[in-house]
């Protein structure tokens, strides 16, 4: 089979890598790719986004299977465009994965279907949310509708904050479109986690738990980034608790979005918060997780094509995935400035030293070539994932090919799955 990988990130390279390992596999494509993936797939520069070429070139090259890793395309409708001209494709179409395209609909469809989420408003005039704002007052959480790379959502401790979070997305449109409509939440407190499950719109099948660290610095501290790390398992999930999740979560989600007639099919990830409250979901998204998606697939022992196949064809039913016992641990390494501006072009030193660790992957997600070297080329640059019998030697075997890792102004959280050792 050639199958076509659509991305440039850490989750795609992990992508990449995973699928490469399948012997149904004899060629391996990436759309745009980037200097990690070059390996072991061959990068074609199509954007992730432009539909139309990525179709053309699936079409032409005879690509067997294509898989899109990033919300965007998803949500611009890729799949339906694919499966309009008879190609293969895994993911969900246009109209369901609006479950992460807008948040007013997330919102609206699980209230309806009594999937439990924070209580909530919607709003489209910005002088309405300020004055709710003022009769709830704080904590709260406003969220933008629509898209916008992760940044679309502000927590709100102060009252000026939060109206400063309304003016910002609904008048100066700081987030364009996607700030037509915004969302104000109840604040939930807990602990976050990520639950992955794939569904050819009926069946469920949940993967293995895991847990990112959103917040740029040590001890959760600083601003909100796309994650600077994870790990899988994730202790906070217990068997009962992942038997609520699936019981009140995932299956009622999948159920609910058929009975919409707007049937799921792909990646279904929940970013859920457990507290005190209980189990609530903050958030759905249409994809894997990025960095989720690194332990999680090195911790695979299954051939992962059968599966994507099997959700594609709608025979996910009498599919099982096997994962190592072993937990696995991604440190995200991240170029000075991100989340903000960052640099890009630096040169990069010590890869080779660093993959020469046993146990260790190196998932590319924002580098690039320049003059036979690889140099950052985004905010998140490398997601260094490593493998090991319990978390406290995952994270030993990570951090030891971190340190082999330079580049002037490299910066990475010290305290990646920390909190899943205070579990133990
Ligand atoms: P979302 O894109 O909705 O997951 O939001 C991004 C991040 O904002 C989440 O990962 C949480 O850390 C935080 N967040 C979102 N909604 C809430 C909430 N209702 N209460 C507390 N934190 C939240
Ligand atoms: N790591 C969070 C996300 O992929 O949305």
């Amino acid at each position: 089979m050639q199958i076509l990988v659509i991305g440039s990130g850490g989750r795609e390279h992990a992508l990449v890598w995973k699928i490469a390992q399948s012997p149904k596999v004899t060629k391996i494509w990436a759309a745009p790719g980037n200097a990690g993936m070059s390996d072991v797939a061959e990068c074609v520069q199509i954007s992730a986004s432009d539909i139309r070429l990525l179709a053309d070139f699936a079409d032409r090259t005879r690509i067997d299977l294509t898989v899109v890793g990033p919300e965007l395309p998803l949500t611009l409708g890729i799949v339906d465009e694919f499966e309009r001209r008879g190609l293969r494709i895994f993911g969900p179409r246009k109209d369901a994965a609006l479950v992460e395209g807008s948040k007013v609909f997330a919102k609206s469809f699980m209230k309806k279907h009594r999937i439990p989420t924070g209580f909530f408003q919607t709003f489209d005039r910005s002088e309405e949310a300020k004055r709710y704002i003022e009769e709830i007052g704080t904590p709260l959480v406003v969220k933008a509708d629509g898209l916008a790379a992760g940044k679309g959502v502000i927590v709100c401790f102060e009252l000026a904050e939060a109206m400063d979070a309304v003016e910002k997305i609904m008048e100066k449109r700081l987030f364009g479109d996607a700030g037509e409509r915004i969302v104000i939440e109840e604040y939930l407190e807990g602990e976050e986690v990520s639950f992955h499950a794939l569904t050819d719109g009926e069946a469920v099948l949940p993967l293995a738990s895991s847990q990112d660290h959103k917040r740029a610095f040590n001890d959760d501290q600083g601003p909100n980034t796309g994650g600077m790390g994870a790990y899988s398992p994730a202790p906070v999930i217990t068997k009962s608790i992942h038997r609520q999740i699936m019981e009140h979560v995932m299956i009622p989600a999948v159920a609910g979005m058929a009975a919409e007639g707007r049937p799921y099919k792909g990646v279904l990830y929940a970013g859920l918060m457990i507290g005190a409250g209980g189990i609530k979901v903050l958030e759905f998204n249409a994809r894997l997780g990025d960095p989720e998606a690194q332990p999680l697939l090195l911790r695979m022992r299954s051939d992962l094509v059968p599966l994507l196949e099997a959700v594609v064809d709608g025979r996910l039913r009498d599919q099982t995935i096997d994962w190592t016992p072993d937990a696995s641990v991604c440190v995200v390494m991240a170029s000075k400035g991100y989340p903000g501006p960052y640099d890009q072009g630096v040169p990069i030193t010590g890869l080779t030293e660093a993959a020469a660790e046993p146990g260790v992957m190196i998932f590319h997600a924002g580098t690039s070539r320049a003059h036979d070297q690889v140099v950052t080329g985004g905010g998140r640059v490398l997601g260094i994932t490593g493998l090991g019998p319990d978390i406290r030697e995952a994270i030993a075997t990570a951090y030891r090919a971190v340190k082999k890792i330079h580049w002037e102004g490299a910066h990475y959280r010290t305290d990646i799955g920390v909190r899943a050792l205070d579990r133990e």
